[in-house]
């Protein structure tokens, strides 16, 4: 067999997408490529992009041009653009970008041999059909700089809420959920190959369903049950899905960690409504209360937009105040950026001024610090079971892990090394970690 080439993938925007580039590079080593984190030797680069914010396009087309030199130095060189960015802008990124050989939507992964082979003849290759049915759930991602000890699983693609700010539904299509065998025996092999922590991933995961009508609850009771020293997280629950059911189940395993997010987007029932969120402030309150009874440890965290289309000071003072009532444990928040294509830029104005915007997020922003360090504070004192993840970043002599509620906490190594479960007390914390000991069991 001839020697490998090289394929090095760059990724951007969410989990889905950083899933998907281990099932593209799990594609390209069946066809004699291996993966590298070295460009400079690459021959074959992909960029997996994302589109939800202009300023996440706006970084992968800087990026290409750097991309540029690479293809000067060695002149066959090849250059896809994979994911979301492709799909929202089809071949006329190919007329924009020169250097860019091939395109390829996230449901044309399976294509990439024959666009390859189509891009080294010479012609620019497309492939950007979304499909109804794709999982791929067949393939075995390849689990590229990985920690071994925590990977990320797909359970189902798309999405049709149509969130009118929000481009996924178009660069994603339709909503399908993956075969729920394949997926518990991806967990278990994970499992048995020394991993100690799944994540569940979807756009929406309350929604998942199997075709043989198996729901999300019961999906993931079948993972927690693989093993109680396997760990199941899962992201992004709606919160108009969010039932008592789910809640129920994932208290009844200690494996299902305490951890939920749950993105609110905005507090003011009038923004909320523009938003076509599907539910209103008093249906979130309400959800989170369940949360706070039914799974009375868990972490609560969420996604929020500053300065929609029409927000007054009045809907940004609503946003802050349901922060503070629910006290998140940690957001992550953003300025609104127009999509093209999306209702909200058909039918409504883009008329907050950036800079208002921009005061809007900070004090979004800080007020989270605040509620950050208060949830951490509570902690000290505290002990928590963590998983082992890494050493830490600073000091060899320090090892890093998470609790169930997905907070970092760092702790003296000892004898202990990644994929261990140790008892830590907290003893100090800032607003982004906490610090502990290790209390032996
Ligand atoms: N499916 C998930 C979120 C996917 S996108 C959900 O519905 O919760 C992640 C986050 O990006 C969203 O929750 C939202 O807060 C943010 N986002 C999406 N579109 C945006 C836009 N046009 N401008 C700013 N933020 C946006
Ligand atoms: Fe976008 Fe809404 Fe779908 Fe989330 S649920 S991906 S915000 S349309
Ligand atoms: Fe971005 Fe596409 Fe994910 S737009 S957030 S990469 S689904």
């Amino acid at each position: 067999m001839e020697t490998p080439r090289k394929l090095y993938i760059e990724t951007y925007g969410c989990q889905m997408n950083f899933s998907d580039s281990q099932i593209v590079g799990s594609i390209m080593t069946d066809h004699n490529f291996e993966t590298t984190e070295n460009i400079a030797e690459a021959d074959l680069i992909f960029v997996n992009t994302c589109s939800i914010r202009d300023h996440a396009e706006k970084r992968v087309r800087a990026r290409l041009q750097e991309f540029k030199k690479y293809k000067k130095i060695k002149p066959g060189l090849i250059i896809g653009v994979l994911g979301c960015m492709a799909e929202r802008l089809k071949s006329q990124l190919i007329e924009e970008e020169k250097m860019v050989d091939l395109i390829v939507g996230p449901d044309a992964y399976r294509d990439l041999p024959r666009l390859l082979t189509v891009a080294e003849g010479g012609q620019k290759a497309i492939n950007v059909i979304l499909s109804a049915d794709e999982t791929y759930a067949d393939i075995n991602p390849v689990r590229l700089d990985s920690s071994g000890i925590s990977a990320f699983i797909s359970i189902m693609r798309g999405c049709e809420n149509f969130c009118s700010y929000c481009v996924v539904p178009f660069t994603r299509g339709k909503e399908r959920s993956r075969d729920p065998e394949t997926i518990v025996n991806e967990a278990k092999d994970l499992f048995s190959n020394g991993y100690r922590e799944v994540t569940l991933l979807g756009q929406n995961v309350n929604s998942y369903k199997s075709e043989s009508g198996l729901g999300f609850a019961q999906l993931m009771e079948r993972v927690a049950q693989i093993d109680p020293g396997l760990r199941v997280r899962f992201a992004t629950s709606h919160p108009k899905d969010l039932s008592d059911d789910l809640l129920h189940t994932i208290s009844a395993y200690p494996n299902i960690c305490r951890s939920i997010h749950l993105p609110v987007q905005s507090g003011s029932d009038r923004i909320l409504k523009l938003m076509n969120r599907k539910y209103d402030r008093q249906w979130y309150m309400d959800r989170i209360e369940a949360i706070k009874k039914i799974l009375p440890d868990s972490a609560i965290s969420t996604d929020i937009i500053a300065g929609f289309s029409s927000e007054t000071d009045q809907d940004h003072e609503d946003t802050l105040g349901l922060m503070r009532w629910v006290g998140y444990d940690y957001a992550f928040m953003f300025k609104y950026s127009e999509r093209p294509g999306t209702t909200a830029e058909k039918k409504y104005k883009d008329d907050i001024p950036e800079t208002v915007k921009s005061e809007r997020l900070k004090q979004i922003i800080d007020l989270q610090q605040e509620l950050s360090y208060k949830s951490n504070l509570a902690d000290v004192g505290k002990t928590f079971e963590v998983l082992v993840e890494r050493y830490s970043k600073k000091s060899g002599k320090e090892l890093a892990g998470r609790n169930s509620q997905n907070k970092v906490i760092v702790f003296p190594k000892n004898d202990f090394k990644p994929g261990d479960y140790v008892n830590v007390q907290v003893t100090s914390c800032t607003t982004a970690t906490l610090k502990g000991m290790v209390i032996q069991s």
